[in-house]
């Protein structure tokens, strides 16, 4: 294919994840909240989740970097970084483009983009598309989320659900028939109210609110009904758009919010729960890293073989929802690896937590720059 023609697909060439170490079990939660692992596992199938001792850039940069290494490609190399996220350590400048510097992209386009738990998928449809349109030839895209700083620690409702995390793939412009088929985008915007958290964004800047001091609305179980809906109806839609029936799906990679959400979903679109990857119970849901961090495991496990076919359902704030239908490639090993690491932690993820609350509360020390 010459550069310049528009490529026809755009394969899935790499893929890395970063989880922070410390570990945050049930157990511990239920030290600080009045809640029980039996509560938890038996509502959610989560046991634990990870709790970051870094900020989101650090958590984006390594994944990236791992997963450019498996693809065997060089950061200058770049021509797209699209990041995930609703959980920035900056609005401006944006995410996208603090990797752009640290991986050395410097021709790479670089953007965010914000669907809540969806930030990832949404992701993989605009740079299959700019590639497919032959606007680049290769993209990094992120799903990456550090939730625990805006988490609302008394709040047992949404405290025990969610965790820190990273992951990235590369696509490249490929003339073979792989990387994503097909999706169905959509949103409940109606539902809007339902998943709320107050605190994060511009309009409690007047109201003397402590960045990190949160209040989640949030109706689980209005959520729990939308994202079976809105799962089942879209992966419905995404395998007809390329004449596929439930079937010839080989694996599933779901968003991980909650095992009965996926158990629902894969009752009511005829998916087998066989073929369907979990790592729910490890992680928490992870909003935009949830997807990318189980294809990564999938992967590890050798859940994906050459030539499957995946289906990528997702649901998020908004409330978005979506699925995209992937054909993957021949390779399922990495190419390299990477050296980047995290720094190293310490600290126990109930410490963490402590930092978290602290921070919330304690005002910068007098004479301090607090934007230092
Ligand atoms: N520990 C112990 N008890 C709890 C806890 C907890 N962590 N949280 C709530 N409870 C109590 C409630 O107070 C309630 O007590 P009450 O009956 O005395 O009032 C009781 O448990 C039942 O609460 P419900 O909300 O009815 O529990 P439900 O079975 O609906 O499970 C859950 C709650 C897990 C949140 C469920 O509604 C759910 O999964 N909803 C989907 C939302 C979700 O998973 N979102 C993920 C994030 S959003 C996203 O990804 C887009």
């Amino acid at each position: 294919m010459s550069a310049t023609a528009p490529a026809t697909h755009a394969a899935v060439t790499g893929w890395g994840k970063c989880l922070p170490p410390a570990a945050l079990t049930n157990h511990d939660l239920a030290t600080i909240l009045d809640t029980s692992d039996e509560w938890i596992v038996s509502r959610t199938g989560i046991r634990e989740r990870r709790i970051s001792h870094v900020s989101l850039g650090e958590l984006a940069y390594v994944a990236s970097a791992r997963a450019l290494a498996c693809a065997g490609l060089n950061g200058a190399s770049v021509e797209l970084i699209v990041f995930g996220s609703c959980s920035y350590d900056d609005q401006v400048p944006n995410m996208a483009s603090g990797i752009q510097a640290r991986i050395g992209a410097q021709a790479a386009a670089a953007y965010d983009i914000n669907t809540a738990c969806t930030s990832f998928l949404y992701g993989l449809s605009t740079a299959t598309a700019l590639i497919r349109t032959g606007v680049v030839r290769n993209a990094l895209v992120i799903g990456a989320e550090l939730i625990s700083p805006f988490m609302d620690w008394g709040d047992r409702d949404v405290a025990v659900l969610f965790g820190d995390g990273a992951a990235a793939v590369v696509l490249e412009a490929s003339a073979r028939a792989e990387g994503l088929l097909a999706e169905k985008l959509g949103c409940y915007g109606d539902a809007r109210e339902i998943l709320r958290v107050h605190g994060m964004g511009g309009r409690y800047a007047n109201r003397g609110i402590l960045h990190g001091i949160t209040r989640w609305q949030f109706e689980g179980q209005e959520i729990f009904k939308r994202a079976v809906q809105g799962m089942a109806g879209a992966s419905e839609e995404a395998l007809s758009r390329i004449g596929a029936q439930p079937q010839d799906v080989d694996l599933v990679v779901p968003h991980q919010a909650n095992l009965r959400i996926i158990e629902a979903v894969a009752r009511r679109a005829h998916l087998p729960m066989e073929r369907v990857f979990l790592n729910v119970q490890r992680y928490g849901n992870m909003s935009a890293a949830t997807v990318p961090v189980a294809l990564c495991e999938a992967l590890e496990e050798g859940r994906v073989r050459p030539g499957a076919l995946l289906l990528m359902p997702g649901f998020g704030g908004g409330l978005s929802f979506c699925a995209h239908a992937v054909r993957w490639g021949e390779r399922t090993t990495p190419r390299g690896a990477s050296e980047a690491q995290l720094p190293p932690n310490e600290r126990t993820a109930l410490e963490l937590i402590r930092e978290c609350l602290a921070r919330k509360t304690r005002p910068a020390p007098a004479g301090a720059d607090p934007f230092a």
